[in-house]
């Protein structure tokens, strides 16, 4: 593992002598370049600068990747550079720690200078390629320099250590420029359409993935993390790795909105509800939840329940198009929810309708952007968000639930431990909408036969 000197004083055994730097400086093969080749997204990501340039005329800002960030010691995550470097350079998976995108107004000129700055790899030759963890290939691998970022990117280089003393490479952008950001991030390109769609496609085959892991998952002291694993394991073989923690909840919690612990049993008889999204190398990630009968049969209670919120799924879908407010998806499911909710004598009498009682049983919203991050755009201004403007390439969530938790004692006892939710990614058309997971079955009788379909 890794071999930190500042932070591993206490094992380092590496020879320091001149005799061994000289021998690890020599003898090693020519370097070939890596091969690169502009990356598909330069041309997306170079209309976005030329955007973000043009609204902040004369203001200097960077935007950084962010660094490796500790797990403990000298050990670090996995790194994952922020989703505005993504979305500003079209670089993807591991691309790349420490690095920073600067805007530099040009003098006497409209525009910004930007340029990419970068940690160097550390090559043969290099005391750092066998001593740097964070920069030595030794460590790390081969890795781009600054002449192959240029080429993949289309965006000027330069080292970190060239970066001016007046640039703080680790600041943020305002708070300005970081709205900036996720309100151009509302409306995807086709390039970023194609992305979430392939993120939804690898999604699908994983929950298919799932299906015939069951009876292993029922077998199991935690059959919740078989499910989990499945799903991440394909994840990482398929994409880059999943866009957040699973949900794998079976029974009971299913009514936990995040349960992410995983640890339970998975039991014939209960529902699984399973939340899921692969992101891919990209880094844009899908958001799917099917909540799925363990045994392949759903109980004619948990089929009512799970009828209600298809039903709201479904209005909240059929009115989607542009022009509408995003609040109307949430309102229009919302709308299902409370009156089946009342002509099942579940939703209390209220004083006030603002109260919205049956909310009891949906405590989330319905809809959140998707793209880069799952909760994509989420630090647009709530006039743009909420209640902003459907517009054609938004892509967004529909996901109703009902979840009528153990210990509810207002919910009709034989509903109690009762969770449903269902979730597909819909991205908003010319005249309305596309649903990009709707070949993951979401009637009732079309998951039961699909189940049956991929069982083993
Ligand atoms: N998986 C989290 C969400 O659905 O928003
Ligand atoms: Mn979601
Ligand atoms: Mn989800």
């Amino acid at each position: 593992m890794n071999d930190k000197d500042e932070t591993n004083k206490a094992r380092t055994t590496r020879p320091t002598t001149q005799e061994f730097k000289d021998f690890m400086g020599e003898h090693w093969a020519p370097h070939e370049d890596v091969e690169v080749t502009r990356i598909a997204a330069a041309p997306y990501a170079a209309e976005r600068r030329a955007r973000l340039s043009d609204l902040f005329p004369g203001t200097r800002f960077s935007v950084p990747a962010g660094e490796l960030k500790t797990r403990a010691n000298d050990t670090d995550y996995r790194f994952r550079p922020s989703s505005d470097f993504t979305y500003l350079t079209g670089l993807g998976i591991d691309h790349e720690p420490g690095a920073v995108l600067v805007f530099e107004p040009r003098e006497g000129a409209a525009g910004h200078d930007i340029v990419l700055y970068l940690v160097p790899p550390a090559q043969p030759g290099d005391e750092g390629f066998y001593s740097d963890p964070a920069a030595g290939e030794f460590w790390i691998g081969r890795r781009p320099g600054l002449a192959e970022f240029e080429a993949m990117t289309g965006i000027a280089t330069k080292a970190l250590a060239d970066l001016p003393a007046s640039i703080d490479a680790a600041a943020e952008p305002g708070e300005d420029i970081r709205a900036a950001l996720a309100e151009m991030r509302f409306v995807k390109d086709e390039y970023e359409i194609q992305q979430l769609r392939d993120a939804v496609d690898a999604t699908i085959a994983g929950f298919e993935r799932v299906v015939p892991e069951l009876p292993r998952a029922i077998a199991h002291k935690r059959g919740e993390r078989v499910i989990e694993a499945t799903f991440d394991g394909h994840a990482r073989e398929e994409g880059n790795a999943v866009g957040y923690e699973t949900i794998a909840a079976a029974g009971p919690h299913a009514t936990t909105l995040h349960w992410i612990s995983n640890t339970g049993q998975v039991r014939a008889g209960d529902l699984l509800l399973l939340d899921a999204g692969v992101e891919v190398e990209s880094l844009y990630t899908a958001d799917i939840t099917r909540t799925l009968p363990v045994d392949g049969t759903f109980t004619p209670l948990q089929r009512r329940v799970y009828e209600i919120v298809l039903e709201a799924a479904d209005a909240a879908f059929a009115i989607v198009k542009p022009g509408i407010r995003f609040l109307d998806v949430h309102l229009a499911a919302m709308e299902v929810i409370e009156q089946r909710l009342t002509e099942w004598g579940i939703a209390p009498a209220q004083e006030d309708p603002e109260s919205k009682l049956y909310r009891r049983w949906m405590v989330h919203g319905t809809s959140h952007h998707l793209g880069l991050d799952v909760h994509d755009c989420a630090e647009a201004k709530r006039e743009l968000y909420l209640e902003g403007v459907l517009e054609p390439g938004m892509v967004f969530t529909i996901e109703p639930g009902l979840y009528f938790q153990e210990g509810d004692l207002v919910a009709p006892e034989e509903l109690r431990g009762i969770g449903v939710r269902i979730e597909d990614d819909i991205v908003v058309t010319e005249d309305g909408a596309e649903n990009l997971s709707a070949a993951l079955p979401r009637d009732p009788d079309e998951v039961e036969a699909w189940m049956k379909r991929l069982a083993r």
